[in-house]
């Protein structure tokens, strides 16, 4: 019990580290929560016109989606971690990059801290899901609508490989979660306000 703790805390604390922010920081580049959507996220950071900044916020936020479940699961035989101990760190690292302890809990939407958690909880998970966010991203050009898309297939996808369970049911929270924080994405959508992707011109949200 107290191990679970222990790991579900841990991996809040990992989720609240902001990628988006260190990696601006550390290249000199603006605060992504000052331009574009606001959002300290790989897609927003890619409004900076930096290509390097977007992708190492992209490999770190979905890196530290990844680590959490991969560490749970990899000391699960050794401190007695069951499902439920795995689904609680998944949504607790995604969760902490949605709310984070380190920026007065204003954090991002969470789609790259997503797929690090669904590749770790199972590879085919990840690379379904994956293949939906290429699939609506090379047609519709519309990061927002890819992630929106996929969030609607995760748990599909992972009711289809392995039923019902504590992990599906944490992947329909974070789906829900994630849907939740792109109300403005969904709003300028139905709009066409939407940018599209590597484009600089959306307005502030
Ligand atoms: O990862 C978030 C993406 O789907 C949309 O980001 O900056 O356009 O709100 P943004």
């Amino acid at each position: 019990m107290l191990g679970s703790m222990v790991a579900v805390g841990l991996s809040y604390l990992l989720g609240s580290v902001s990628f988006a922010v260190l990696v601006s920081r550390l290249m000199g580049l603006a605060d992504p929560r000052s331009y574009g959507s606001g959002n300290p996220g790989a897609t927003n950071v890619l409004r900076s016109g930096s290509r390097t900044a977007a992708i190492l916020t992209l490999l770190g936020d979905g890196a530290k989606g990844w680590l959490a479940v991969f560490l749970v699961k990899t000391f699960a035989a050794r401190y007695g971690f069951g499902e439920g101990t795995i689904a609680l760190s998944a949504l607790a690292v995604f969760a902490g990059h949605l709310f984070p302890v380190f920026h007065r809990f204003a954090g991002g939407k969470g789609v790259a801290t997503a797929a690090g958690v669904l590749i770790a909880l199972d590879p085919w998970l990840g690379l379904a899901t994956l293949l939906t966010w290429l699939l609506i991203a090379y047609f519709f050009r519309y990061s927002s609508l890819a992630a929106l898309v996929s969030a609607v297939f995760a748990p599909l996808w992972q009711m289809f490989l392995h039923g019902v369970g504590p992990i599906a049911l944490a992947v329909i929270v974070m789906s829900v979660l994630l849907v939740w924080r792109h109300r403005s994405n969904i709003a300028n959508l139905m709009a066409g306000k939407e940018s599209r992707i590597g484009s600089k011109a959306r307005p502030r949200a």
